[in-house]
């Protein structure tokens, strides 16, 4: 008898995947979708890093997902049309939802300009591990800094479709947290996230 047939309609108990909860329980934590929303330069990575940080210090294992890593990867056919901001937040929403149903405590920083995007993305990581954080720092902060120069190449028409220039950026309704950047410091932003991040992700043996 040849091997494939003694194994025909065998399925093992230890073939079955381990679940979320193995992963948690592994870990000590929970996993989590933080989903940084905002316009470019409103300071979502750099809050994003700042979070890592404290969260790895107290042995709680993160993943950064930003513009860099995305679109630079995985997202590297995509651009700035209606269309491609859907597919782009698409992908990295059901990216998220892997590293979230792995127990990791999840950072995505993204524009993701719409209602309607960011539902879909809450949708697709599920409701009730999705964390909305609206980085709110006004438009005339994120061009004064305009820390890539974007800002200067939209208003000449050098970019199209520059969010918050020639592109519409819709406010979420009602985010967990929204921070401005002009007038709280990054620190201050982390104390705020961690008094809302902390009580989700530990576990009771923490
Ligand atoms: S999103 O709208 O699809 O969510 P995403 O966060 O991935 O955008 O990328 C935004 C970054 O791409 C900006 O911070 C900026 O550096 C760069 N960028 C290049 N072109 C544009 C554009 N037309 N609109 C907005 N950001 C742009």
């Amino acid at each position: 008898m040849r091997l494939h047939e003694t194994m025909e309609h065998i399925y093992p108990i230890f073939d079955k995947m381990l679940t979320r909860a193995d992963k948690e329980a592994l870990l000590g934590q929970r996993g989590l979708m933080i989903w940084f929303t905002g316009l470019s330069g409103s300071g979502k990575s750099t809050i994003a890093i700042a979070l890592e940080r404290e969260l790895q210090k107290r042995g709680l294992l993160c993943r950064i997902l930003d513009g860099d890593n995305i679109r630079s990867g995985i997202n590297n056919n995509l651009g700035f049309s209606p269309e491609d901001r859907v597919e782009n937040i698409r992908r990295i929403a059901e990216v998220g939802r892997l590293f979230v149903d792995t127990g990791v405590i999840t950072l995505a920083a993204f524009i993701s300009p719409n209602n309607d995007i960011r539902e879909m993305a809450a949708d697709i990581i599920g409701k009730e591990d999705f964390m909305e954080v609206y980085v709110c720092t006004p438009i005339e902060e994120c061009e004064r800094r305009d820390v890539k120069g974007l800002y200067a190449k939209a208003r000449r028409g050098e970019i199209k479709n520059f969010t918050g220039i020639s592109a519409p950026f819709e406010a979420p309704e009602h985010p967990a947290l929204s921070l401005d950047t002009s007038v709280l410091s990054v620190e201050e932003c982390v104390v705020r996230l961690l008094e809302l991040v902390l009580p989700k992700v530990l576990t009771d043996k923490d």
